[in-house]
């Protein structure tokens, strides 16, 4: 050993003697023309990682051809275990006829895992710098006989050992290599050329070397830290930054699959700043002109108590698909939405082809369901497409189904993000044991300021998938269950293994099941256009009546959308404001929804005051002018209340009474209850506020007679409130008012006495 070391210290101070007195005329090689470069490599089936590299290598022009595809593969499952010798087999049998075309080059790369960055005159020329017949990858990691790394010449800098999924070399040299192989089928491609190359006798006759600083290709395994994109006018490279190169050919060998998809989101002309994604629009479905739309099986799954559930089943029902080719699925396990479940059957239940619920008395667990809804369109050979989605998104674009078919992907998700928020329904990347890591691209695909259709390691709560992959790459069943390990294990399992797919979750405290594509199939989110966001379940309370009326805080977003009128934003930008008495100001505040869910709360609580002078409920305990009423307060809803008078509030104030700035601040905020049985009417009375907010939650003449308020100073009396409309007047001195009697049914109002 010690010779053989000593040996080789020698020979390369020999040759480095040799190099410096020879060169002293350098003389460039003439080039050898691109027409002489052929591609070769093993491929059995059109995998995605397949069409991306014929992708790229068909960007550059480079001439491939395709050894071995519809065979059997019979290498092993290279990856995981060793295997291969079929590759090299079939490149022996390749070479056979090309054995004596000298000045041929021959570059023999895998496919399903690997991409061009740069075309073939850059190879060649780059190959004719090494000045040997014959190059091999290079890697910093060893495999698979870590016993003989002793082996390997030594190298100052640079990767030591040999990777055989990269080769370039001259034709009758690979030849003179690939002919020495009479092995079978699943031994190893790998350790092959390495006896091969480590044998110094062979090693110098056969002229090899290895590619040790990456100027020709780049294996990932191990070397991820120092590959780093580089953004040109229309191409983006791959730059290793450890020796400065730009390599040619990218490996995602090992464990790196994961991240040379996300380099190859970029690499070589995916996407770049000037044009934007380039392959986003190829190979679309025109749906246009399909005499039928695909039939498609829509997965609901409400797993927790989600807000805002109602709105949720109206962005599905306002998709815009024939509802005819829509059958739903829904997994259903909270109690709680049953009634809203029920509501929305019953309105709707001869909408879709069919609609099919399994509520919580099944017991179902969640990848139980998940793994039935799947399971439903992979058993029916009619279904297209298998639509997922989760009760938390929020699909605001009608478009979302139609523009997801289009895209034409065997799984493709559409970004929903939390509101305001980095929080996303994708991974970017996976951090070396398998959790959420942040990509570098992150933060740009969420706030869309890179747009297109992206390969992604992970995504959740909604996504479609093709029929015909569930009945062939996805056939397997159980794909959101692994045995009977927990979540945490099971995932972290999983994405060792890098075959199934059950979930755990990042940076938030919610846990959700995550698809994860199995091998050979790419799973995409498209960013393309805004489809909708993901609302917070987190905090939700649904011990009251209408829960989601204390979302304010938590989705409020949402919460505008369902309780806020539509017209109220109009009172900034257009005249919607009345003043029907001088200095009362009416305006458009809350929707029916609103009204409705604040009288049904109120009737729910049922705790009505009575209209009595003594009142526990308030300081000093006796009010003058009481009204039969329930406080905020009461139902546990004052910070919510408080909260939506600082928000919508507020800026009306400012806009009617201009230089007087709310404090926003009320300790009497009440709904009123006026019926003839009990309290009809309140006689005239001042507010012990600055100004005061009187919201009619229900409609004169359907829900009652009478009722209006009259302000004395003026003579003037409004008879007719408008749901969900508000007054807002001065509530001292000048406004002096009464409650005018209501005659027949029960009039709702409710009141704010805001600056006390
Ligand atoms: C590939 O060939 C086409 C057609 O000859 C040519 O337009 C294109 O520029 C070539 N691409 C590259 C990267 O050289
Ligand atoms: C390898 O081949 C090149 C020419 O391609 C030659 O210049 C060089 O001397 C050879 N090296 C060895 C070690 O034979
Ligand atoms: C539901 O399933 C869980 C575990 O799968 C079990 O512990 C529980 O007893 C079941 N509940 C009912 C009501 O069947
Ligand atoms: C949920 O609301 C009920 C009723 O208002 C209240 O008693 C309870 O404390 C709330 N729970 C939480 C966790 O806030
Ligand atoms: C909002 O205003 C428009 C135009 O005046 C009207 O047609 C519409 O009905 C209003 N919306 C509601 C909810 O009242
Ligand atoms: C108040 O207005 C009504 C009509 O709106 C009128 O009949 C009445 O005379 C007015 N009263 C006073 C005191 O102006
Ligand atoms: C009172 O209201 C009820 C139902 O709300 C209605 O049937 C009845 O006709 C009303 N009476 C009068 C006098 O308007």
């Amino acid at each position: 050993m010690e010779y053989l070391k000593f040996c080789f210290v020698f020979s390369c101070w020999v040759k480095f003697a040799i190099s410096v007195y020879s060169t002293e005329t350098p003389q460039a090689p003439v080039p050898i023309p691109k027409e002489r470069l052929l591609v070769l490599t093993v491929a059995t089936e059109e995998t995605d990682g397949f069409i991306r590299f014929k992708q790229s290598a068909d960007y550059f022009n480079y001439t491939v051809k395709v050894l071995g595809m519809g065979e059997a593969w019979k290498g092993g499952d290279v990856g995981r275990s060793i295997g291969g010798g079929q590759k090299v087999r079939l490149l022996k049998e390749a070479m056979e006829g090309l054995a004596d075309q000298e000045d041929l080059v021959v570059l023999s790369v895998d496919s399903y895992d690997l991409i061009f960055a740069g075309g073939p005159e850059e190879i060649l020329r780059k190959f004719q710098q090494v000045n040997h017949k014959v190059l091999f990858a290079a890697e910093g990691l060893i495999w698979p006989d870590k016993r003989l790394a002793d082996k390997y010449p030594s190298v100052r800098s640079g990767k030591r050992y040999l990777n055989s999924g990269g080769i370039i070399g001259y034709a009758p040299y690979i030849n003179k290599i690939v002919t020495q192989w009479n092995l079978h089928d699943n031994d190893d491609d790998q350790l092959f050329y390495t006896k091969v190359y480590l044998d110094p006798l062979k090693r110098e006759s056969l002229n090899m070397t290895l590619d040790h600083k990456c100027q020709i290709f780049q294996n990932l395994n191990g070397a991820a830290d120092e590959v780093l994109l580089k953004f040109g006018t229309d191409r983006v490279r791959v730059r290793n930054t450890a020796y400065d190169s730009l390599p040619v050919v990218v490996h995602g060998n090992g464990n790196t699959k994961m991240y040379l998809n996300y380099l190859a989101n970029y690499v070589p002309n995916a996407w770049n700043y000037e044009h934007g994604c380039s392959h986003c629009d190829d190979d679309l479905v025109d749906l246009s002109q399909l005499q039928d739309y695909p039939n498609v099986l829509v997965g609901v799954f409400i797993e927790q108590p989600t807000p805002f559930l109602p709105e949720f089943f109206q962005r599905l029902l306002t998709q815009d698909y024939p509802k005819d080719k829509l059958k739903v699925f829904v997994h259903n396990n909270e109690v709680y939405h049953e009634k809203h479940i029920q509501k929305f059957w019953e309105e709707n239940r001869n909408v879709f082809n069919s609609f099919k619920v399994v509520g919580p008395e099944e017991n179902l667990s969640q990848g139980e369901a998940r793994n039935m809804g799947m399971d439903l369109c992979r058993k029916d050979t009619t279904c297209d497409y298998y639509f997922s989605i989760d009760s938390d998104v929020m699909l605001t674009n009608r478009q979302t189904l139609k523009l997801l078919i289009e895209q034409n992907r065997k799984i493709i998700g559409p970004l929903v993000t939390r509101h305001g928020k980095l929080w996303s329904n994708f991974w970017g990347a996976l951090s070396l044991d398998g959790y959420y890591a942040r990509s570098e691209d992150y933060v740009d695909i969420v706030q869309r300021k890179r747009m297109g259709v992206w390969n992604i390691p992970y995504m959740a709560h909604v996504y479609l998938v093709k029929g015909s992959s569930l009945r062939n790459e996805l056939k397997e069943r159980n794909y959101f269950v692994l045995e009977k390990l927990d979540p945490d294990m099971a995932f972290c399992r999983n994405a060792r293994e890098m075959t199934s797919h059950r979930e755990k979750d990042s940076p938030s405290p919610e846990s959700f099941h995550m698809l994860r594509p199995p091998k050979g199939v790419f799973m995409y989110i498209s960013n393309r256009h805004d489809f909708g966001r993901l609302i917070s379940k987190a905090n939700y309370n649904i011990s009251h009546y209408n829960s989601d009326l204390w979302q304010i805080f938590e989705n409020p977003v949402d919460w505008k959308e369902k309780y806020i009128h539509q017209n109220y934003t109009r009172i900034f930008t257009e005249n919607v404001m009345e003043e029907p008495c001088p200095d009362v100001f009416w305006f458009p505040l809350f929707t029916e929804k609103a009204c409705d869910e604040l009288v049904e709360e109120m009737e729910h609580y049922g705790s009505w005051s009575g209209g009595r002078h003594e009142d526990k409920r308030i300081t000093g305990g006796y009010e003058t002018v009481p009204t039969d009423d329930i406080h905020m307060k009461q139902i546990g809803f004052d910070k919510e209340w408080l909260h939506f008078i600082r928000e919508f509030i507020s800026p009306v104030t400012l806009k009617v009474f201009s230089g007087y700035y709310t404090k926003g601040y009320a300790v009497m905020n009440f709904v009123v209850k006026y019926t003839p049985g009990r309290q009809s009417y309140l006689r005239p009375h001042h507010d012990s506020s600055t100004f005061t907010i009187n919201v009619a939650l229900n409609n004169k003449d359907t829900d009652f007679q009478g009722g209006g308020c009259r302000f004395h100073r003026y003579n003037c009396s409004i008879e007719s409130p408008r749901k969900g409309w508000s007054f807002m007047h001065p509530g001292r001195l000048t406004h002096l008012h009464e409650g005018l009697p209501t005659t027949n049914g029960t009039r709702y109002i409710a009141v704010s006495f805001i600056d006390p």
